[in-house]
């Protein structure tokens, strides 16, 4: 008692000399990410009023018609970003092509592309359970001053600097990683101040969890039947125990305070699996090795994966290393499974 908690703001500062390029300014992003994280959770905690408000008229004062939730994340975060004058260009799963982003002076000299799904988990707003916001940034590689390309989206997730997420739960948490760990900060509501909750988080040794959504079972490849089978078989510390949220970023952060493993496998449904590799995938695996995880596609580390297209989808095994690697295994039996 009688000690201080610390502030994301204090913890960005003090840390922004271990970032590797300009620091300031990515300073300034991660406090957008901040400000627009406050803005959808306010959002996301009154949803249960929205058809409520929405008879009383008070939505319509100002002519606006209530949004999803998804497009109002996705708005909020491309609003701010704009504004401030921070990054060159932005990626969200809600717009169909990346989005430039000039200067207030209308130049192009920022140097940060951020790619984003704004609302992970969606179809859990209407049930009351939890959501999420996924972020990743990258530096830019075509010319500072020229209006940014695909190419400056279309990295690998290796090149990553900075990786994130927002859970809208129980309490709101801001979990981010510069490639120096992964911190999470818990939201105060009374007085938007984030505070560091949970510094240094890592994967517990041993995991027991397993999350996937199992009806689509007979639709599985083998190698995830065969894992599944495992998992539930008497033996050692198993059968694991089942759970799954059906948001990405829930399941992912009690797995890795927990210790558990998330799969998202390739389908008859999903060829190519249902996950995003831009700002679902990438941004996830590099929290997940930040925190002693691991990640893949099955057969190869996500991080490792040349993108194709903004949209691209992949399949993923993500949380602790050890679980990742048995999974592995299991599928290492059918190569010709591999998406690539
Ligand atoms: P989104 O809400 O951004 O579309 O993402 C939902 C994703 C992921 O968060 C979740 O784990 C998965 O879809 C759930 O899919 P199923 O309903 O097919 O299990
Ligand atoms: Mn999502
Ligand atoms: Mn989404």
């Amino acid at each position: 008692m009688g000690h201080r908690l610390k502030t994301l703001g204090e913890f960005i500062i003090e840390h922004q000399s271990q970032f590797r390029f300009s620091e300031g300014e990515l300073s300034r992003l991660l406090n957008s990410i901040k400000l627009a994280a406050k803005l959808v959770n306010h959002e996301v905690n009154k949803a249960g009023l929205v058809d409520i408000l929405g008879a009383s008229g008070v939505t319509n004062i100002q002519g606006e018609t209530q949004q999803k939730l998804d497009i109002f994340a996705n708005d909020v975060f491309m609003k701010i970003l704009k504004k401030r004058d921070i990054v060159c260009g932005v990626a969200s799963e809600e717009e169909d092509d990346f989005v430039i982003i000039s200067d207030k002076d209308g130049g192009h000299d920022n140097k940060y592309v951020i790619l984003t799904d704004p609302l992970d988990g969606s179809s859990n707003i209407d049930v009351n359970v939890s959501v999420g916001t996924i972020f990743s940034i990258y530096r830019r590689v075509s010319p500072v001053g020229s209006p940014v390309t695909s190419d400056d989206f279309l990295q690998k997730g290796i090149e990553q600097v900075a990786a994130g997420y927002v859970i809208y739960g129980t309490s709101t948490m801001l979990v981010y990683t510069t490639g120096h760990g992964v911190n999470g900060f818990t939201l105060n509501p009374a007085l938007g101040t984030w505070y560091l909750s949970h510094p240094n988080m890592t994967f517990p040794k041993g995991g027991k969890i397993y999350s996937i959504n199992e009806g689509n079972y007979v639709h599985f490849p083998q190698g995830v039947k065969d894992y599944l089978k495992y998992c539930q078989e008497e033996e050692g510390n198993r059968p694991y125990t089942s759970r799954y949220i059906g948001s990405l970023v829930s399941d992912f952060h009690r797995n890795m305070i927990k210790g558990g493993i998330y799969i998202y496998p390739t389908s008859s449904k999903v060829p190519q699996g249902k996950l995003r590799l831009l700002y679902e995938c990438n941004p996830m695996s590099f929290l997940a090795e930040q925190a002693g995880g691991k990640a893949s596609d099955g057969y190869r580390r996500i991080l490792e994966i040349e993108p194709k297209e903004l949209h691209q989808r992949i399949p993923f095994f993500v949380g602790s290393r050890e679980m990742v690697e048995k999974a592995e295994e299991y599928m290492a039996k059918y190569p010709d499974d591999a998406v690539y």
